[in-house]
């Protein structure tokens, strides 16, 4: 009896615990998302993405802040025939910490990242808008320091894209794949 309550005690607290592991947004400290994580989940009504989604794959992503506050951005995802596919960015800081700006010459697209929710040892939700010719579209993203994802953890992403007006069609739980080296 007494030990099952401490049992329950035990899970309340490791539940707030875990809770409270999820930084404020005035906090946000870019080094500790350095490093590489995987891009476990991806949400969007894009054409490019609605055409694709079916063959998608889980990717990497590589996060390297730099000296000014800058942030180097390495997206790798294995591609059918085993090659693999890369894409760099060196993104802006603005004047909102969780905020970066870059242009991609590969999509000529203007790219605003925001890291919205963020628990640097475990998952990051990140939400991007991309304009091209004034016409914008929007990308979320998780990314996980693995490529494992509770049931929670979904449900908060398809939560998080709906908010951000995603059709439920578009959120996708991308299948493990093999990953590319970070070279
Ligand atoms: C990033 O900053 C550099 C140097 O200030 C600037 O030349 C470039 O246009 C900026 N890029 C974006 C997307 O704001
Ligand atoms: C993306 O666009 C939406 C709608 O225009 C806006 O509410 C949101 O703040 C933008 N997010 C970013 C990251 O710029």
């Amino acid at each position: 009896m007494e030990s099952s309550l401490l049992r329950m005690l035990g899970a309340i607290m490791c539940a707030l615990a875990a809770t409270a592991n999820v930084v404020p947004v005035q906090d946000f400290e870019l080094e500790k998302m350095a490093g590489k994580w995987y891009i476990v989940a991806m949400a969007s009504d894009a054409h490019w993405f609605v055409n694709n989604k079916a063959e998608m794959k889980m990717g990497t992503v590589v996060l390297a802040p730099t000296t000014e506050g800058n942030l180097d951005i390495t997206f790798a995802n294995r591609k059918a025939d085993g090659s693999c596919w890369r894409q760099s960015h060196l993104a802006n800081k603005t004047d909102s910490p969780r905020h970066f700006v870059f242009h991609s010459s590969v999509w000529n697209n203007d790219n605003d990242m925001h890291f919205v929710k963020v628990q640097y040892d475990d998952f990051a939700l990140v939400s991007t808008n991309k304009t091209r010719d004034g016409a914008s579209v929007t990308l979320n993203a998780l990314y996980k320091r693995n490529q494992e994802v509770s049931e929670e953890l979904q449900q908060e992403f398809k939560e998080f894209s709906l908010e951000k007006e995603t059709q439920a069609d578009n959120i996708v739980m991308l299948p493990k794949y093999d990953e590319c080296s970070e070279a």
